[in-house]
């Protein structure tokens, strides 16, 4: 079994699947059997300030999208930050870190965006004895309104203020937790850096509105006929959240920053995918609320023998596919390749006949016996037939051998050439 020990801005725990800040975390309760089951750290339910305790919808609090066989691909919610007495937390807190020494605990923060209220609050939770804080400045919905969550999360000069107050009041690491509603994720998490941060994690749900009661007109959830946006997780968000992510490793300005990969993470090998494009650790929500705590398991067991099937530790997984990220400009564009099927796997559906003929490039012929096969002189290896075909490694991408001739170009296969100086681009015709 490969070592998963893992040390996220000085905060060491045992594997680095994090439970994030959400219902998994809102209780001692929850988390000592989260912990029990094998998670190795949790960021607690965001706290907010002193003074009652925020108010909860009492109507459904969920949307959600399910997959043909009623899987849970994406969740939708309008739930706040705790509703529970801050002094309950903080009690509840203090009692399982010190029960559980090994395991990271990080607390979520969110109060008012002014420098008392953020000063108070790192007071109050000083003597709990946790690893580090997490701002929460992603939250859609409800906080936002209130000038708190996505509401800072979408001023970088918000987030690189608040920042600077929690490196200037408190001496534990400080993770900033980005909103996905922005338009350059770059940005926040540049200004994170300017202030002090110690990481970022990312990324917080996205705005939505999952659908609509079409008897009652009501956004879902629907409470007394009436819908609002919510955040939207969950393994439909995974694309947007890895792209997110490798934007920040990969960006010079925050090249190095370390990273908790959020975001529908649900098996190892999501997280595994995290790890390469930069994230130090991982941190879950929707998996577990969908599947219950001992999900972790099979995250351990799985990463642990793809490392060891690799031979490589953690930390050379960390940032591995960093590297082969690049803007479109630079793909190689004399890499050629030709749809092919097995016609052993094929059970003759037709799909990839109707997807290529009606919507991409006619490369597919059908023959009266419901024989498919790929014409390679027309095929412009979208790969589209590749996706929608329903069984697995049926259809595979062929690359062509270097020198060999294209029957649909009629040009050789040459060495990497792109973009930048291909004879079609304008910029190339008018630098000669
Ligand atoms: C019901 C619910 C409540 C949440 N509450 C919080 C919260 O209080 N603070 C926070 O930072 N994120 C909160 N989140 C967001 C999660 O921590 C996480 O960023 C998001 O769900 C994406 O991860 P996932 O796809 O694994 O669920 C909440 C998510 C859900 C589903
Ligand atoms: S790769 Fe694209 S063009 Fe080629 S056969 Fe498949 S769908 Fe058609
Ligand atoms: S989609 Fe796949 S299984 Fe269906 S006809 Fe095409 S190759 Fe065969």
């Amino acid at each position: 079994m490969a070592n998963l020990s893992s040390e996220f801005v000085g905060i060491k725990s045992p594997n680095p699947f994090w439970l994030a800040s959400a219902p998994p975390t809102d209780k001692q309760y929850n988390v000592e059997r989260a912990f029990e089951a094998g998670w190795g750290g949790v960021v607690w339910k965001t706290l907010g300030a002193e003074g009652p305790p925020v108010v909860n919808v009492n109507g459904p609090r969920y949307g959600a999208i399910w997959g043909a066989d009623r899987r849970l691909l994406g969740l939708n919610n309008i739930e706040l930050i705790t509703d529970r007495p801050l002094e309950v937390n903080l009690r509840e807190i203090k009692a399982v870190k010190r029960k559980w020494r090994d395991r990271a605990l990080v607390i979520s923060l969110m109060v008012p965006c002014d420098e008392e209220s953020w000063k108070d609050i790192l007071h109050r939770i000083e003597d709990t004895e946790a690893d580090g804080v997490e701002l929460n400045f992603g939250c859609p919905h409800g906080m936002a309104e209130r000038g708190m969550g996505s509401a800072v999360g979408q001023v970088p000069e918000y987030i690189e203020m608040v920042t600077r107050w929690v490196k200037q009041h408190s001496r534990m690491p400080c993770i900033v937790k980005l909103t996905p509603n922005i338009t350059d994720i770059r940005k926040p998490a540049e200004a994170a850096k300017r202030g002090g941060a110690d990481a970022v994690s990312l990324i917080n749900t996205i705005n939505s509105i999952t659908s609509v009661n079409l008897d009652n007109f009501s956004p879902e959830p629907s409470i007394d006929g009436k819908g609002t946006h919510g955040g939207y997780c969950g393994p439909a968000v995974k694309p947007i959240a890895l792209n997110m992510v490798a934007e920040i490793a990969r960006n010079p300005e925050t090249r190095g920053l370390p990273i908790s990969g959020i975001g529908g993470v649900t098996t190892w090998r999501d997280a595994a995918e995290f790890l390469a494009l930069g994230a130090g650790n991982v941190q879950v929500c929707t998996a577990a609320m969908t599947y219950g705590f001992k999900i972790v398991q099979e995250m351990i067991s799985g990463l642990s023998q793809y490392l060891d099937d690799k031979q490589i530790g953690l930390s050379d997984l960390v940032g591995r596919a960093v590297p082969n990220v690049t803007d479109w400009q630079y793909l190689n564009l004399n890499y050629v390749t030709k749809a092919h099927i097995d016609q052993d796997a094929c059970i003759k559906c037709g799909r990839c006949y109707a997807a290529c003929e009606d919507t991409s490039h006619q490369a597919i012929a059908m023959s009266a016996d419901r024989t498919f096969t790929v014409k390679d002189e027309e095929c412009v290896a979208c790969n589209l037939c590749v996706n929608v075909c329903p069984v697995d490694n049926c259809i595979t991408m062929v690359p062509l051998a270097k020198g060999a001739v294209d029957p649909r170009t009629g040009v050789k296969v040459g060495d990497y050439a792109n973009w930048t100086t291909h004879p079609n681009n304008p910029s190339v015709q008018a630098a000669e």
